[in-house]
C-alpha cells in the first residue's frame, strides 16, 4: 500500500455550441420528440461542426480546467485522454493534446473503454500517483460521436453527442479532505460485437466498400446492451460501497454515465439512493461516452451543487463491453 493518497484537484467540462434537438432529428429519421424523451431522457445534444476534432473540444476543456487550478501545464507529468472519436488512429490525442497544451516531455496515452473511459482514465491517473511514477495527471473524456453517427439508422442517431470532461488528478496533502477512495473496473469482451465500430480497423480496413455499408459508424444493439448496463452499472455501484463499508444512504452524489434515464433510475434504486442526489444532465447534451460522467461532473461543481468534501460514486458501462465505479471525497 502506498503512503500517497490521490484526489481530483479540478474538473472542467466543454461542449461545442450547435444544439440539435429532438425536433432537429425528427426532420432527419423517423422519430418523435415523445419517443425519444419518454425512452431516452434525452431532449437536445451539442454536435460538432465539420472542422472540429476531438483535441479541439479537450483543449477548451483543459484551458478552463487551469484557469481554475494552481498548477500549471508545466507541472503535469502525464496525459491520459479516454475517447473512441480520437483526432487519427494515430498519433494518440493525448500527444496531440500534449503539443496544443505546450507540456512538455511525459508519458501521454489514449485509452480505449468506450463510455467507462474516464473512469478507466482515473484508475490509471491514481496508480501512477501511488507508485511514484507520476505526480500531476491530466485525466480527458472527449467525445464527438456525431462524427461517427449513422444518420440513417433512428435507433442510434438520437442518442449521441458530442464534449469533453477534463480533471487535474494530484497527490491529496496531508489533512486534506478530497481523496479518490477507491476505483472498480472490469470488462467482458465476449459481447464486443452489441456495441462497435466495424469498419476503418485491421479487421475491414476502410474500402469503397465498408463506406457503402457504414461500417465507419456505430453500431449498437440497443435493447440486448441496455439489459447488461441495468445489471453491470448496479454491480459496479454496489461493489464500490460495500467494500468500502458504506450505503447509499451515506453518498451525497452518484453521477452515473448518461446513455438512457432509465439506467439511470435503475442504479439508484440498486444503491437505494434519493433521486435528488443523483446528477442527470442526459436531457441537454445525450450520449457523450467517456466525456459523460466528467461533463456531469464539472457541470455540478459549477453549478455549485457539489461543494468539497461531497461523497460521490462516479458509476459506467460501456463499449467492450466495460463497466466501472469509482468513490471519491471531491
Ligand atoms: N424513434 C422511434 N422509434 C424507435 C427509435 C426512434 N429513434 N429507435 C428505435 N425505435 C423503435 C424500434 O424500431 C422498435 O420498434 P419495433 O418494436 O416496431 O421493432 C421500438 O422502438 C423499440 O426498440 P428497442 O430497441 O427495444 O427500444 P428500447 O426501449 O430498448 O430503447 C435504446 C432503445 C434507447 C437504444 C435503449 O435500448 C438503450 O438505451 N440502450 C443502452 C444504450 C447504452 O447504454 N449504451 C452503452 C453506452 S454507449 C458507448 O459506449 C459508446
Amino acid at each position: 500500500m502506498s503512503d500517497i493518497r490521490v484526489k481530483i484537484d479540478e474538473i472542467a467540462m466543454a461542449v461545442p455550441d450547435n444544439v440539435l434537438t429532438n425536433q432537429d432529428l425528427e426532420k432527419i429519421v423517423n422519430t418523435t420528440d415523445e419517443w425519444i424523451r419518454t425512452r431516452t431522457g434525452m431532449v437536445e445534444r451539442r454536435k460538432s461542426d465539420d472542422h472540429t476534432a476531438a483535441s479541439d473540444i479537450a483543449l477548451k476543456a483543459c484551458e478552463k480546467l487551469f484557469k481554475r487550478s494552481s498548477l500549471r501545464t508545466r507541472d503535469i507529468d502525464l496525459i491520459i485522454v479516454a475517447t473512441v472519436t480520437p483526432d487519427h488512429a494515430f498519433p494518440s490525442t493525448a500527444c496531440i493534446l500534449q503539443h496544443k497544451l505546450g507540456i512538455p516531455n511525459c508519458p501521454a496515452f489514449d485509452i480505449s473503454a468506450g463510455c467507462t473511459g474516464f473512469i478507466y482514465g482515473i484508475t490509471i491517473a491514481k496508480q501512477f500517483i501511488e507508485n511514484g511514477s507520476a505526480t500531476n495527471a491530466l485525466v480527458v473524456g472527449v467525445e464527438l460521436l456525431t462524427k461517427i453517427t449513422n444518420w440513417t439508422d433512428r435507433n442510434t442517431c438520437v442518442l449521441f453527442g458530442d464534449g469533453a470532461g477534463a480533471a487535474l488528478v494530484t497527490p491529496a496533502h496531508k489533512g486534506e479532505i478530497s481523496e479518490i477512495i477507491d476505483t472498480y473496473i472490469s470488462s467482458d469482451g465476449k459481447y464486443g460485437n452489441l456495441l462497435i465500430q466495424q469498419g476503418g480497423g485491421s479487421r475491414n480496413p476502410t474500402s469503397k466498400e465498408t463506406v457503402e455499408k457504414n461500417m465507419h459508424t456505430l453500431y449498437m444493439e440497443g435493447n440486448r446492451v441496455f439489459k447488461i448496463a441495468v445489471k453491470s452499472m448496479g454491480e459496479a455501484a454496489v461493489r464500490i460501497l460495500e467494500r468500502n463499508g458504506f450505503t447509499g444512504d451515506n453518498i451525497d452524489w452518484l453521477i452515473p454515465h448518461q446513455a438512457n434515464l432509465r439506467i439511470i433510475d435503475a442504479t439508484a434504486k440498486r444503491i437505494h439512493i434519493l433521486p435528488q442526489k443523483v446528477i442527470i444532465n442526459i436531457e441537454k447534451y445525450g450520449n457523450t461516452s467517456s466525456a459523460s460522467i466528467p461533463l456531469a461532473f464539472a457541470e455540478a461543481v459549477e453549478d455549485g451543487r457539489i461543494r468539497r468534501g461531497d461523497l460521490i460514486v462516479l458509476d459506467a458501462f460501456g463499449a467492450g463491453l466495460t463497466w466501472g465505479s469509482v468513490l471519491l471525497r471531491y
